[in-house]
C-alpha cells in the first residue's frame, strides 16, 4: 500500500521524520489522518506516534521547523499539540495501556508499535505509516485495517469487549464512524457494544453529547440512531427519544410510530440544511407526543399541546445533555413551539392576519420553520402528502405576498415603549405595555396599516381611552 501525499503533507512528514531521526526515535503518522487519506478525504488533524517521548519530539519539531507555531504540552498524558498554520499535530509516545473498570483514566506504560496500534479503537484507525528517512512511507497494517476499509467494516483490533471496556466512548465512536462513512459494524463488535452498553455510564455527558452531535451532523443520521437503539445505548443516553417508539391501537385505530417518523423527518431536513440546531429541532419536534397522547373515541388519537409541552422539554433536555443554554436553545424551542403552525393553516384560514402573525412570531427564523414543516410531511398515504404539500406551497406563496406588501421580516412595532412614555409624560407602567400590545395586535390583524403615522394616531386614541394626555413639547 502506498499513500499519495500532497506536496505539503509530504514535506511536513519528512520534516517531522528528520526530527525523529535527530532525537533517535522511530516515528509514524497514525489514526484518522491515514484513514481519511485512504478514503480520499482530507484532514487537518495529524497524529504522530513515536517509540519514545512524544513531548520531546514535539519540542524538537517546534524548535527546528516551526519556531512561531503554538505548542501545548500535556505532561500528565504524555502528549503535545503543535498548531501550525495548516495542521494541528498531536504527538504521543507509543504506549500500552490498561484501564480501570470505573474510569477512562488509563494506567500508561511505554509500549511497542504493536502495543500501541492494538490498543486503538478500530482496525481502520490502527493504520500507521513510518516517516523516518530510512523507512519513509512504509505502511503498517497489523490488523487488516485496509481490508476493513475496502469492505466498509468497523471492527476492533482486539477482542471487542476488551477494546470497549478500555474506553466505553468507543461504542459511540463505532456508531459515529459507521454512520459517517456508510460502513457496517462487524457483528461481533456490535454484540460487544450491546453487552457493554451500560458502561457508557462512566463517560462524561460532554463527550457523549459530542459524539451524538457528530452522528447528527452526518448525511443520514437515522442509520446511527437505529444502531444506537438496537444496541441499547439510546435508552441509556436519550431515553425520551426511545419513548417515541411504537404505534398503539384502540378500536382498530392506530397512530404513527413517532420514533420512525422523527427519524424520517431528521433525514429529510438533512437534505436541506447542515445546521446542527435545525437538525436538533427535527429530533425534538414531537418529543412531547408520548406525554400528551390521549385516545378520544369520537376523534381518535390526539396529541394536543405537544408543541407547548415539547418546547418546555427542550429546555430540560438541553440542560441534561449539556447542550448550549443560549440562543441555540431558544431557537430549538421556538421551532418546536411553532412547528404545527404553517401546516395548520388550511385553505380557508390562510388570512393575511394569520400569515402576518406567523411571520411576526417566527421572525428571522421563518425559513428554517418552513424547512422543518416541509420535512415533517411524511405520511404513507400519498394523497395526504400531496394535499399537505399543495397546501404548504399555498402558505409559502401567501407568505411571500404578505411579506412583500407588509415587510414584516424582523419587524418591530413602529411605536416603542419609550415613545409612549415620552408622549404622555408617564413612567414605565402597565399601561405602556397595554398600549404597545394593542398597537401591535391591530397591525397584525390588519385593522390599521403597518406605518408609523397610523400607529402614532392609534397611540393617541388609546392614550385618551386610558385617560392620558400628551405632554406639550417645547421646540
Ligand atoms: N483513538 C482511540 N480511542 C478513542 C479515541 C481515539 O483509539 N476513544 C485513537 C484512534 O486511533 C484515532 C486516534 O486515536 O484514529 C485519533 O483520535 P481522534 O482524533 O479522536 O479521531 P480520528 O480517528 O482522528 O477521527 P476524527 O478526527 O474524525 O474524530
Amino acid at each position: 500500500m502506498k499513500i499519495e501525499w500532497s506536496i505539503s503533507e509530504k514535506e511536513l512528514l519528512q520534516q517531522i521524520g528528520n526530527c525523529a531521526a535527530q532525537v533517535g526515535v522511530q516515528a509514524y503518522v497514525v489514526g484518522g489522518f491515514v484513514r481519511d487519506k485512504l478514503l480520499q478525504g482530507k484532514s487537518k488533524d495529524m497524529d504522530i506516534m513515536c517509540l519514545g517521548s512524544g513531548i520531546q519530539l514535539a519540542e524538537t519539531v517546534k524548535a527546528t521547523c516551526f519556531p512561531h507555531a503554538f505548542l501545548t504540552v500535556y505532561k500528565n498524558f504524555g502528549t503535545a499539540l503543535l498548531k501550525t498554520s495548516d495542521f494541528e499535530i498531536e504527538f504521543v509516545g507509543a504506549r500500552k495501556e490498561s484501564y480501570r473498570t470505573d474510569s477512562r483514566k488509563p494506567i500508561v506504560e511505554e509500549g511497542t508499535l504493536k502495543d500501541d496500534l492494538s490498543r486503538r479503537d478500530f482496525t481502520i484507525n490502527a493504520l500507521a505509516v513510518a516517516i523516518n528517512p530510512n523507512q519513509f512511507g512504509e505502511f503498517i497494517d497489523l490488523f487488516n485495517g485496509v481490508s476493513d476499509l475496502e469492505n466498509k467494516i468497523i471492527r476492533t483490533p482486539l477482542e471487542p469487549s476488551t477494546t470497549f471496556s478500555d474506553d466505553p466512548l468507543r461504542m459511540l465512536r463505532a456508531v459515529r464512524f459507521a454512520t459517517r462513512l456508510h460502513f457496517k459494524i462487524d457483528p461481533e463488535t456490535f454484540e460487544a457494544i450491546r453487552k457493554n452498553a451500560h458502561r457508557i455510564a462512566i463517560i462524561s455527558q460532554e463527550r457523549i453529547t459530542d459524539e451524538l452531535n457528530k452522528i447528527i451532523a452526518t448525511v443520514q443520521p437515522s442509520k446511527g440512531f437505529k444502531w444506537l437503539d438496537e444496541s441499547g445505548l439510546l435508552q441509556l443516553i436519550f431515553p425520551e427519544f426511545v419513548k417515541l417508539k411504537g404505534a398503539e391501537y384502540i378500536d382498530g385505530r392506530g397512530h404513527k410510530d413517532n420514533f420512525y417518523h422523527t427519524l424520517q423527518v431528521l433525514d429529510n431536513i438533512c437534505t436541506s440544511t447542515n445546521d446542527l440546531w435545525l437538525r436538533w429541532a427535527a429530533i425534538l419536534h414531537d418529543i412531547a407526543k408520548p406525554a400528551t397522547k390521549r385516545y378520544d373515541p369520537a376523534i381518535g388519537w390526539t396529541f394536543h399541546g405537544h408543541e407547548v409541552v415539547g418546547a418546555r422539554m427542550v429546555n430540560q433536555l438541553f440542560k441534561r445533555l449539556k447542550l448550549p443554554l443560549d440562543e441555540k436553545l431558544r431557537f430549538v424551542q421556538k421551532m418546536v413551539f411553532l412547528h404545527l403552525r404553517p401546516i395548520s393553516l388550511t385553505k380557508d384560514n390562510i388570512t393575511d392576519s394569520a400569515i402576518r402573525r406567523l411571520l411576526f412570531e417566527a421572525g428571522e427564523h421563518v425559513e428554517d420553520l418552513m424547512l422543518l414543516c416541509e420535512a415533517d410531511i411524511t405520511s404513507k398515504n400519498r394523497q395526504k402528502v400531496i394535499r399537505y404539500l399543495e397546501n404548504f406551497e399555498l402558505v409559502k406563496s401567501r407568505m411571500k405576498a404578505v411579506e412583500e406588501k407588509d415587510h414584516l421580516r424582523n419587524w418591530q412595532p413602529p411605536v416603542s415603549g419609550e415613545l409612549i412614555m415620552s408622549t404622555f409624560g408617564i413612567p414605565p407602567s402597565k399601561v405602556v405595555g397595554l398600549i404597545k400590545d394593542e398597537i401591535r395586535e391591530q397591525i397584525l390583524d390588519g385593522k390599521i396599516g403597518n406605518t408609523p403615522e397610523e400607529a402614532i394616531a392609534l397611540m393617541h386614541q388609546l392614550g385618551q381611552l386610558h385617560g392620558l394626555n400628551p405632554v406639550l413639547k417645547n421646540h
